[in-house]
């Protein structure tokens, strides 16, 4: 396969070498003079371990050569991946210059061949970038016809530097983000000496997950050294603790708490967050991870109030008032700061929860909610169906599995925003909003 990489830092030389050593034929294109010859002279551009000997083996052998005219290179290849930097901009944006230059290059070079052209963006992007900014330049510049003659994709590089070449062969995933099949199975191609699973996706998707990947691996190891740091303070052998921390992988490692949803609440949560950065303060370490954490959950909680605001109705259904489903616990709840925010505001409020019984509320539960909301017991209703026929709006913050099944049975387009997520697999059923996820056409 006859492919050329666009940038010969380390994602593209790295790419390079890899792809040559699997016998493509690789031409590597950069606008520094200095990179190419040092290419052609088959030395590596950048240091990692293994690179030198498999550049140094695929300029000898010819699967690999180098240039600085895109033309050269577009002209012999019938696949272009495009790996240039994407540095950052003083207000923490992505500088897109450097990729938005490159397209203009292979749409221009484009315009002096007819055969059918694949475009692979590698680089790392904001989500769009590659549909609304790279995919007009290519077009304009060639005059071609997006799948028909060119075809262009998004492609995300999973290598850290310092194993890149071991990751370049073992990442977690390969991941394609294609408009159709015939790109993906095509871009599949590169990656046969690959090890596991590759999967197609939108390219939105694709684009979003390498940020996705490195911001929670910047939180992991922030939460890491921010927690230790407390601990530490106070006297506590952090690796021990942390070692301790990670044999959990029911709730810890794992997928757990990791959909996307409703805020988190409860008697525990929020006060244990507190309880870690005030434990900081005391010792003088200061944590602004965990001093974070219940801000941006009150953010989220601004977020459903909003949204809600924003349908205009004032007739509103809200199905779940406890802080979780199961339990009648209604400390820190959203849903119950949720609905003290609409009466408030005299909205025409009616609410199901079938657990939470005004006569069982007791101690701290029963305080919180006098607190919060005193007047609670008045929009409670048990009658699901009187409840739902009130709300010309249901607002889910959690339901039962007999309670979804209730409400699917009643659904006719009802208008619905789903705080936790639980309707989305039904969305289709209702005139659904999810809170922060597509709502489907
Ligand atoms: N470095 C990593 O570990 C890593 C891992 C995954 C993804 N990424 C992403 O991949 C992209 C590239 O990263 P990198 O570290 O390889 O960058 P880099 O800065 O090492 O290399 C970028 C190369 O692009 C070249 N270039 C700039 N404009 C060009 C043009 N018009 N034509 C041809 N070449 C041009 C530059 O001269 C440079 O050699 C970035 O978006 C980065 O965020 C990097």
């Amino acid at each position: 396969m006859k492919t050329s990489i666009f940038g010969m830092g380390y994602v593209g030389c790295v790419s390079a070498a890899c792809l040559a050593s699997e016998h493509h034929h690789v031409i590597g294109v950069d606008v520094s003079q200095q990179k190419i010859n040092l290419l052609r002279e088959g030395r590596s551009p950048v240091e990692e371990e293994q690179l030198p000997e498999m550049i140094r083996k695929a300029i000898n052998n010819g699967h690999l050569s180098a240039t600085t005219d895109p033309r050269e290179a577009i002209l012999a290849t019938d696949l272009s991946l495009i790996a240039v930097g994407t540095p950052s901009r003083e207000d923490g944006s992505l500088e897109l210059c450097y990729l938005k230059s490159v397209a203009r290059d292979i749409a221009l070079a484009l315009k002096e061949k007819t055969d059918p052209h694949f475009v692979v963006i590698r680089s790392t992007v904001p989500p769009g970038t590659t549909e609304h900014i790279l995919t007009p330049l290519l077009l304009e510049g060639s005059g071609r016809t997006l799948d028909h003659d060119l075809f262009v994709c998004y492609n995300p590089e999973f290598l850290r530097e310092g194993s890149s070449i071991k990751d370049f062969f073992n990442p977690p995933f390969t991941i394609i983000g294609a408009r159709d099949q015939h790109t993906f199975q095509r871009v599949s191609q590169l990656y046969q000496g690959v090890k596991g699973a590759i999967v197609r996706c939108s390219i939105q998707a694709a684009e979003s997950m390498k940020t996705l990947c490195n911001v929670f691996h910047a939180l992991k190891i922030t939460f890491a050294n921010e927690a230790a740091s407390v601990l530490h303070g106070c006297g506590t052998d952090a690796m021990e603790a942390m070692e301790l921390f990670l044999k959990d992988d029911k709730l810890n490692i794992s997928r757990a708490y990791l959909r996307p949803g409703f805020a988190f609440g409860g008697s525990c949560l929020p006060k244990d967050v507190n309880a870690l950065a005030a434990l900081g303060r005391a010792h003088g370490i200061d944590t602004p991870l965990l001093s974070s954490i219940n801000a941006s959950n009150h953010a989220h909680l601004l977020r459903a109030i909003s949204l809600v605001e924003r349908q205009q109705e004032k007739k509103i259904t809200l199905l779940g008032i406890s802080f979780k489903p199961g339990t009648d616990d209604l400390r820190e709840s959203p849903a119950l700061r949720l609905a003290a925010h609409l009466a408030r505001n005299g909205y025409d409020l009616r609410i199901y929860d079938p657990i939470v019984c005004m006569y069982n509320l007791l101690g701290a539960n029963l305080h919180h909610m006098q607190r919060i909301m005193p007047d609670l017991e008045r929009y409670l209703d048990y009658d699901l169906d009187r409840v739902l026929d009130h709300g010309a709006l249901w607002v889910i913050a959690h339901v039962t599995p007999q309670v979804k099944k209730h409400l699917l049975d009643r659904a006719r387009k009802s208008p619905v925003i789903d705080l936790s997520g639980i309707l989305s697999p039904d969305a289709a059923m209702f005139a659904y909003q999810g809170l922060c996820w597509k709502t489907p056409s």
